[in-house]
């Protein structure tokens, strides 16, 4: 066995803090590394584990390429234009890599699970040096080494999960909330989407070590979480002892100190009453519910490998709009998928107004090679920019109305920031994940305060603090 598996994480980290220490006593500064996500929460949660080990491996962060040595790109796959942005961004440091032979690149993520991405890379991208893949995120310290040892780029890729490991060192972007992998993977097979193939089968962390690492964390300040799973409706089957994802949140709403619980996403085929009720029944958990639906067609659904109909959708949402008469309901909608023709894109349009969404994610359909919709016969562009302009079109006028029915009416805010377009303005989110912009200081981010709105826009809500 090759001795360098027996190495610890911890091993590797302490060998590149050396190395890093013995930079800055040359340089008088110390390395700076920049990790750049591309792709949905889990991957940004994925790069909080890649910046918690390159800081514990004594690099300074940074948020760009162009004052870092070391640039990691956490990549997504999802569509097309997810993968065309890494590659230009490839391109473009070709020349500081030629100009600066120490400056290192190092390629992660989903996109890395395909191996015709690798061949492009070994073939086209000469000047990477490390690439791994979602199974692999822990071996950062060590590819690094390697890289260095051997002075050759390092392709590391896994074809499947090995354990989970838990404990990995983290940084948060806010020291109030933080997200939490409840799951890894999917099952479900989407004909149209690449997630279960690049990030594997469903696995669950068990409860113990969700409670143990929310435990610290709120310790640490945290208020609220985010627990994070492709399908979180299917947490806890593979278990040793199977828990459900209802039961969690209960056990998740006992932990003291915490204030907020969020969570995503919500398989419609999945969705149990039993997380209805927990839904309604734990204070600590947030009224707002991503439950994408994707299409409203059912011939569609049926060939997108969704296993629920129109009629399922609506009903369940009037089954939690009966629990839960103020939750708020967000989606994904995805226009274009093959055989979607103008007549198909009236079902959508029609759930778009009958379940009122307060946002909804809206998505191109994007060819993904290996999937089973990439098989079938393609659509006309024109026709789906039509179909994508009507379901804009119904969306926003909808979500404009529920903001403006808050007018007048006060609010739970989490404070989360100063707002990027008037420093005297904070902003923040109702616990049904609406964004609100109001006057206070600095010193009220990671509080609740009591909000009351005095004006709506499209996408947000202005108001004024209340003191109590
Ligand atoms: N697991 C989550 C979503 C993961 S991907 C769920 O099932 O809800 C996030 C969103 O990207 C999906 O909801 C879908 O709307 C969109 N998406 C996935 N594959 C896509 C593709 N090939 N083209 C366009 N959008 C896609
Ligand atoms: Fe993709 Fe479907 Fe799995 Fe979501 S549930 S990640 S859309 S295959
Ligand atoms: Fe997320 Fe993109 Fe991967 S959406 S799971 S980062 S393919």
């Amino acid at each position: 066995m090759n001795k360098e598996n027996d190495r610890s994480l911890e091993w590797y980290i302490n060998k590149l803090k050396e190395l890093n220490d013995d930079f800055e006593k040359r340089k008088g500064r110390k390395k700076k590394a920049a990790v750049i996500t591309f792709g949905c929460q889990m991957n940004a949660h994925d790069s909080e584990k890649l910046k918690g080990m390159l800081i514990n491996s004594g690099y300074d962060m940074t948020d760009t390429e162009d004052d870092a040595d070391f640039v990691i790109y956490n990549t997504c796959c999802v569509r097309e234009n997810a993968e065309n942005k890494v590659y230009g961004k490839l391109g473009f440091l070709k020349h500081k890599k030629e100009e600066n032979p120490d400056f290192k690149i190092a390629l992660c993520g989903c996109m890395m699970q395909q191996p015709t991405v690798i061949e492009t890379i070994r073939q086209k991208y000469r000047h990477v040096d490390i690439v791994f893949g979602t199974f692999n995120l822990y071996k950062l310290p060590e590819l690094m080494i390697r890289n260095i040892e051997a002075d050759s780029p390092i392709f590391d890729i896994w074809k499947e999960h090995g354990e989970i490991k838990e404990d990995l060192p983290s940084v948060r972007k806010y020291s109030f909330k933080a997200s939490v992998n409840v799951m890894y993977g999917c099952n479900n097979f989407c004909t149209y989407c690449i997630v279960p193939y690049v990030r594997g089968r469903e696995r669950s962390r068990t409860p113990e070590d969700i409670l143990k690492e929310i435990n610290e964390l709120v310790k640490d300040g945290v208020k609220e979480v985010m627990l994070l799973g492709q399908n979180v409706n299917s947490y806890g089957k593979g278990l040793d002892k199977p828990v459900t994802f209802s039961e969690l949140l209960r056990m998740v709403n006992e932990i003291d100190g915490l204030e907020r619980i969020r969570f995503m996403t919500s398989h419609p085929k999945d969705l149990s009453d039993e997380l209805i009720y927990a839904i309604r029944d734990c204070e600590k958990v947030c009224h707002h519910l991503h439950l994408p639906f994707q299409a409203g067609n059912n011939a569609i659904l049926k060939a997108m490998n969704r296993h629920y109909t129109k009629e399922y959708y609506l009903d369940l949402v009037d089954k939690i709009r009966a629990e839960i008469p103020d939750i708020a309901l967000t989606t994904d909608v995805m226009v274009g998928f093959p055989g979607e023709g103008k007549e198909e894109i009236e079902d959508t349009l029609d759930i778009i107004k009958k379940a009122r969404f307060s946002s909804a994610f809206t998505f191109i359909y994007s060819m993904r090679t290996g999937t089973p919709a990439a098989s079938m016969p393609q659509l006309d562009e024109c026709l789906v920019k039509e179909n994508f302009n009507r379901v804009l079109e119904t969306v926003n006028p909808i979500v404009e109305e529920i903001n403006s029915e808050k007018v007048g009416k006060t609010y739970k805010v989490l404070a989360e920031g100063v707002s990027d377009g008037d420093s005297t303005l904070l902003t923040g989110r109702m616990s049904d994940n609406t964004l609100v912009h109001f006057k206070g200081d600095k010193s009220l981010i990671g509080n609740i305060v009591d909000v009351k709105i005095n004006e709506s826009k499209t996408f947000y809500l202005i108001g004024d603090m209340i003191w109590t």
